[in-house]
Formats: C-alpha cells, structure tokens, sequence
C-alpha cells in the first residue's frame, strides 16, 4: 500500500491521525479508527470537553461509544489534546469535524471552520513532511475551493498538492447509531481537486475497513460538497411530506397514516425507510442543511418552492401536535400535561432543533404547567417558568390531564395502561411519535395521534 507523500504510510504501517473537533461526529469517528488500531490524537477547544474525553467519558450519549473510547484510551491508541502544534506534528492526516450551525440567515456559519483552519495551516508552516487536510464538517458547494485551500495555503505558505493534500469526505452518520455507521460506512464520497489526494484517503479508508470498502465515489469537491446538502434535503423532503399527507389523512375518517405509509413502502422504487410521521425532523442536520441550501439557492437568484414547502412542514408540525392536545382540553390555561420525551429522536441526549422541546414551549406559552421527562436528557434550566424536569415517568403522568408522547424512546412503551388511569387526573394520550398501538390504547383512554383522525373510546 502506498500513500504518496505521507511520512508514516508505508506498507504496513498505519498512519497517524489526528481529528479537530470532538463532537458526534468527531468523537464517534476517532475512537472508531483508535478501535481499529490507528493511533489517533483528538484535538477541541473546549478544555471541560477533553477533560472529560480523556477520563473516558464521552459528554453526551451515543450508544456503545462509551465503550469504545474507554478501550480506545486504554490501548493508548487514542489520546486527546488542545494543542493543534503537537497534534499536527504527530499525525499524517487530519480530519477536521467541527460544527457548521445556521446562521441567522439561514447559511451556514463557518467561524468554526475558519478557526480551525487558520490553526493548521499555521502548524503547518512549521511542519517538514506532507500532510493530508480531511474535511468532513457539512460545507456549501464551494466552500472548499474558495474558503478552506485559500486559508490553508496562506497560513501555511504553502501550495495545495505540495505541502499538503486535500479532500472533501462527508459524513452521513446518524446519532443514535453512529457508532455501528463509522465501524461499517455504507458509502464514502470523496471530493478532491486531484486524484493523487482522494487515493491518498481511499488507501487510509481500505486500511480501517480491511479491505471491505463499501461503494465509493470519487468526484470534484464542489460535487461531494452538493451530495451531502442534497442527502440531507432529500430526507428533509420524504419527512415533510409524509407529515404533510399524515396531517390530510387525520382529517379523514378510516384513513391512518401508518397503512398509507406501509402502502407505498412497499413501492420498491419508493422504499419504507423515512416514512415515519410524526412531530416533525430536528436534530442539528436535517433542519440548517435544508436551510442551508435554500439560503445557496437564493443567493444564485432562484427560490426553492419544494424546499421553502418542506421547511414550513416542518415549522409548523410541533404545533400540529399541539393542536390535538387542544382539541381534547380546550383552554390550557393551568392544565397540566405530561411531555415523554425531549431529545430530537430516540437514542440520543441532542435536543438541539427538538420538536419535543418545542412542543414544550408551545403548551407553556398557552398557559399549561407541563411536567417533562426524558430518559437522557438532564439539562437543569433548560425552559424557565411554569415547566417542571420529572425524575420519572411516573413522576411525570402524575395528576396530568393529558400526556403527549413527543420522542420515540421505546422505554416508553413499557408503560402500562393501568399507571396512566391510575396516576393521570384524566387519562389522555396524544402518540405524536406513532408509538403504541392506537387500537388498543384507545379502548381505555382518550387517544389521539398523527396521521390518525381522532379515535373515540370505544
Ligand atoms: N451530528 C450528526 O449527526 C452529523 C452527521 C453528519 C454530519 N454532521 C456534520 O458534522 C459536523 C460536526 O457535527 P457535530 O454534531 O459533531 O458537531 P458538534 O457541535 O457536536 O461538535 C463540534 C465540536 O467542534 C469543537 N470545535 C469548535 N471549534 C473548534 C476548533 N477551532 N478546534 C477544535 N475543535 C473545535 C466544539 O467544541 C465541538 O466539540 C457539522 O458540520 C455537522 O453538520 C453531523
């Protein structure tokens, strides 16, 4: 095997990485390639972060990563770090993972990446051997050709393709699995201004899957950057969209949106994945790349009709559930209700862009005292006023007049029928999530839920 230019990449030899920027994805990704013997320094700029990092805890919750990283730390084959000097002279290959938030405007905010940048091109100004420079953050068409090389090649005073290599690798990982999905990719686009840097990444990538690289696609930087907003819209889309025919079939006695979306599934050209309804997508992806591409199209003079659709959905489908739970109490005002849930989807402890939190927001601003709880999350002073963190379900439910379930955490589905007329002021169940079985539920509770016109007790 052979990696042309990179000190440590003879045959045999693993060479050194280093990852900027410790979050899901970051995190995940080094103490998966630390778990495959590389030897892999992880840098961030929050010390509070590494600290914990470094004592094997990870600071939020991915299944199974936990694990890893102990074992990772343990080998030794993972370490972190502040230090961009060390961590670029010690390592082969950097893969640069920091966040791209919105922006006000709906662009992406690329300070991060901007930091960053600056901060290894700048250590590689002192640095002999040649380096391969791997974003992997979520970038706009273009932004690696006329923000990122510039940057790198005037603090390193460098030239692309001498002193260093670059590419475009995005990452499709999905939290609550994101583990499973580094150990095993199921594709790697790749995006370079020239080959001899994306044979450079290919060979990193046959090294840590021995052998067994899924499908691959090489192709220019603007067009890898495209893919991942495209994918990521694609999805925003399916999801609008199944929300939006979830909310025509409520409206329609004897339709549920679950036989809908069984239906179509088993279109082959269509398939039965993403085609769950429910509060709508959150999460720190699917909404600010949507955004970020209908910002990217208006600023080339187009408006987006089918995206600016699927984001006004999205906006409005936490009220939606908000709506049912109006239709069964009327005035909020000093009702109390039970929110199951807070992170965006199950699995994880993100909330950011929850529709759960926003549901929350919503019942609060109508006047509800709204108990919450949530399995993972636990962020004290997360909603001022007149909503209240539980330490249980139980705790939750108690003297509630109706319970919205706003994440799919299966935990929930142990919950018993009994406890929910027992501990519940009136027992009342809006399933924004399509959880529990509607029929069953509704014979012993007022129930409500997406994509389901509303079900009387019978
Ligand atoms: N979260 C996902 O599921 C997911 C999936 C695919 C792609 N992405 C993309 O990957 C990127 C990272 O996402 P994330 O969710 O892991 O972000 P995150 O916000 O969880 O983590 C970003 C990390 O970068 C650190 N950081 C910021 N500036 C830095 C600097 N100058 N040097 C070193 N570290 C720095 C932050 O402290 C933070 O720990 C984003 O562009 C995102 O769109 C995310």
């Amino acid at each position: 095997m052979h990696f042309d230019g990179l000190k440590h990449s003879v045959s045999g030899v693993h060479p050194r990485l280093s990852f900027f920027g410790l979050g899901y994805v970051g995190l995940c990704s080094a103490v998966c390639f630390a778990s495959r013997g590389f030897r892999v320094i992880g840098v961030d700029v929050d010390k509070d972060r590494l600290k914990e990092i470094a004592h094997g805890r990870p600071p939020f919750f991915e299944p199974k990563l936990s694990w890893h990283l102990q074992r990772a730390l343990k080998s030794s084959c993972f370490r972190v770090s502040p230090d961009t000097k060390l961590a670029i002279q010690s390592s082969d290959v950097s893969f640069i993972t920091v966040g791209t938030p919105s922006a006000s405007d709906g662009s992406a905010d690329l300070s991060q990446v901007k930091r960053v940048v600056k901060t290894i091109g700048r250590s590689l100004s002192r640095k002999e051997d040649k380096h391969l420079v791997v974003l992997r953050s979520t970038i706009a068409p273009g932004t690696l050709r006329n923000v990122v090389k510039p940057l790198l090649e005037s603090m390193s005073h460098k030239n692309m393709g001498e002193g260093f290599d670059l590419c475009y690798n995005p990452e499709f990982l999905s939290q609550g699995v994101a583990v499973g999905q580094s150990l095993n990719p199921d594709r790697l686009i790749i995006g370079s201004f020239d080959k001899r840097a994306s044979e450079a990444l290919l060979a990193i990538y046959r090294k840590y899957l021995n052998d067994h690289l899924p499908p691959v696609f090489s192709t220019t930087a603007e067009a890898s950057e495209m893919i991942k907003y495209a994918n990521n819209t694609f999805l925003a889309v399916r999801i609008s969209l199944i929300n939006e025919l979830a909310n025509i079939c409520s409206l329609i006695p004897g339709t549920d949106i679950l036989d809908v979306a069984k239906g179509i599934g088993m279109d082959k050209r269509i398939g039965s994945r993403y085609l769950s309804p429910g509060p709508g997508f959150g999460g720190s992806c699917l909404p600010k790349d949507l955004n970020g591409l209908i910002h990217l199209a208006q600023e080339k003079g187009y408006s987006p009709p089918l995206l600016n659709a699927a984001d006004s959905v999205n906006s409005h489908q936490p009220e939606q559930v908000v709506n049912m739970v109006v239709d069964i109490l009327g005035d909020l005002r000093r009702k109390r209700i039970a929110v199951l849930g807070l992170s965006f989807k199950q699995g994880t402890d993100d909330i950011r862009e929850s529709p759960a939190v926003k549901i929350v927001q919503y019942l609060s601003e109508k006047g509800a005292s709204v108990a919450v709880h949530d399995p993972r999350v636990f962020k004290p002073g997360l909603f001022p006023g007149r909503v209240t963190v539980a330490a249980s379900v139980k705790e939750c439910l108690k003297d509630a007049e109706c319970c919205v379930l706003a994440t799919e955490w299966p935990e929930y589905l142990m919950i018993k029928v009994t406890d929910l007329r027992k501990l519940m002021k009136q027992p009342a169940l809006i399933d924004s999530r399509r959880l529990f079985d509607a029929r069953e539920m509704s014979k012993y509770l007022r129930f409500a839920a997406t994509g389901l016109s509303p079900v009387k007790p019978s």
